[in-house]
């Protein structure tokens, strides 16, 4: 069988962008910047970029465009023994698939209430008691919250409608979602700068806090946004490079890739920090007492700033609605391409029809997502997305630089993708690989486990911390037995 194609390399660097602006732009970045350091954090998140970010955005190209295969497949190319790493990958797609989807079903409802007004009022008391009904601590589950479950129920129609019909689809579904959110970004932009207080805003957002620069939380958090924004380490790139002919450029659509995604990063800064400005000149308050980390900046802080724009219920309505339109039309095509990349995996090993493995994937993380549409959900949410981003996202990284760059030739894929590209990379992409990005990732990854195990992550008790621990451990080792029963390898299926 042939394998899935783009139609044009276009369709495919849109995707790759697609899938990299996502929620983490619009809510993540704007929050870890002004909370480390403002414009001073540029500088951790560039050198992130350029020590890990690049490096591993070309590897992660070069080794799916030139295996043909998802992460899983093309590290077992690198040694057999290897394949267990990408799955390692890909499950740590699967489990931010699940509550990423939890997000977006937030946003649906959110998207609703801008006809009724039902967030105007008070954001917090409609997103914490109207949407979520949340209970009083992870313990507590509390059933379903039914408004974010119909949420979710869409957000996978709409992922396994989109994705069943494969790469051609996806193509075209990306023409749109990538320019929609940067267009209605834009509205969101052009609306914050020209408001009053704007510009304190933006102050508070970017004036370098350069003593922030000595604490190593700072760097760490600079290297699991990157990591995140890039979709790095979940084996999505690797996958939607498989789907590209052998001889495509690599260095080009990697650069254009990480670039435009930063871009959107500041756009979505500018765009939020200008109109919490605004918030807090019409209040007249100290940014810093409007200003929230965490899920709070997006819904509830924004849509209180929204709703106390000038020009009536309809003005509060609309520009409510391009909010949360922009970040599901920004979401939907990250969360696609998590579950692309076990959709690549899981039909490279069993192989399948392409709609029965997509139905069968997007179920099973359906089911598995219905934990985070609980009345305690957002708690587990937290916990959860924590611990995956640290050691899910950046283990991946560390193990696929670690395997490329010792167990195989770094200088043979780097002649390998320097031989297809325009612009060619030198010996330091090598260096990089070897040495810069495995040190700094380790470094980063012991650094942040004696955190965590000095004091439990987000002041939660520490039971369900080792709880949220024993489910990924217990899943880990179920899929691990499962794949160590089957005797096919993941080469003897065609593609
Ligand atoms: N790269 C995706 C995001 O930033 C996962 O949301």
């Amino acid at each position: 069988m042939q394998r899935d194609r783009w139609d044009s390399r276009t369709a495919f660097v849109l995707a790759a962008i697609g899938s990299a602006a996502g929620l983490g732009n619009a809510w993540r970045f704007p929050y870890m910047a002004y909370s480390n350091g403002g414009g001073a954090f540029l500088i951790p998140y560039f050198i992130a970029l350029l020590t890990a970010g690049i490096p591993l955005i070309v590897l992660e190209f070069s080794m799916g465009q030139s295996t043909q295969r998802g992460a899983p497949g093309a590290l077992a190319k690198a040694g057999r023994k290897f394949e267990g790493f990408g799955w390692w990958a890909v499950l740590s797609g699967t489990i931010i698939t699940s509550y990423y989807a939890g997000v977006m079903a937030w946003a649906w409802d959110f998207l609703a209430g801008s006809f009724t007004l039902g967030w105007a009022d008070d954001a917090g008391a409609f997103f914490y008691d109207e949407v979520l009904e949340i209970s009083s601590g992870p313990g507590v589950l509390g059933g379903f919250s039914t408004s974010v479950l119909i949420g979710l129920i869409i957000t996978w129609v709409v992922i396994y409608f989109i994705l069943r019909n494969g790469a051609q689809s996806v193509g075209k579904v990306v023409m749109i979602t990538v320019p929609l959110p940067i267009i209605l970004m834009g509205i969101l932009l052009i609306r914050a700068v020209t408001l009053p207080g704007a510009v304190e805003g933006l102050n508070y957002f970017l004036e370098p806090n350069f003593s922030m620069l000595s604490n190593p939380s700072v760097w760490i958090d600079a290297y699991s946004q990157v990591f995140f924004t890039l979709s790095l380490g979940f084996g999505i790139m690797i996958a939607y490079a498989s789907y590209m002919p052998e001889d495509s450029d690599i260095i080009n659509n990697a650069l254009i890739t990480v670039f435009a995604n930063s871009g959107i990063s500041f756009m979505a800064g500018i765009a939020v920090f200008g109109t919490l400005g605004y918030m807090a000149e019409t209040q007249g308050v100290a940014i810093s007492e409007v200003a929230t980390a965490g899920v709070g900046l997006a819904f509830v802080v924004y849509p209180n700033a929204i709703s106390l724009l000038p020009g009536g219920a309809f003005v509060v309505g609309l520009f409510g609605f391009v909010f949360f339109a922009m970040l599901l039309s920004l979401g939907i095509d990250s969360a696609f391409s998590i579950v692309e990349a076990g959709v690549a995996a899981l039909k490279d090993k069993w192989g399948g029809s392409k709609r029965k493995v997509t139905l069968f994937y997007s179920l099973f993380l359906f089911i598995v997502g219905l934990l985070f549409v609980t009345k305690g959900g957002l708690y587990w949410l937290d916990i959860v997305d924590h611990y995956v981003n640290t050691y899910g996202l950046v283990f991946a990284g560390l193990t696929e630089a670690i395997i490329i760059g010792w167990y195989y030739d770094t200088s043979k894929l780097r002649n390998y993708f320097n031989s297809v590209s325009e612009y060619k990379f030198g010996s330091w992409w090598d260096i990089m690989i070897k040495y810069v990005t495995p040190i700094v990732l380790t470094i980063l990854l012991v650094t942040e486990l004696i955190a965590d195990i000095g004091t439990p992550y987000g002041g939660y008790e520490l039971r369900y911390l080792v709880y949220g621990g024993w489910v990924g451990v217990i899943g880990l080792l179920i899929v691990a037995s499962y794949i160590l029963s089957r005797q096919r390898g993941v080469d003897d299926v065609d593609v």
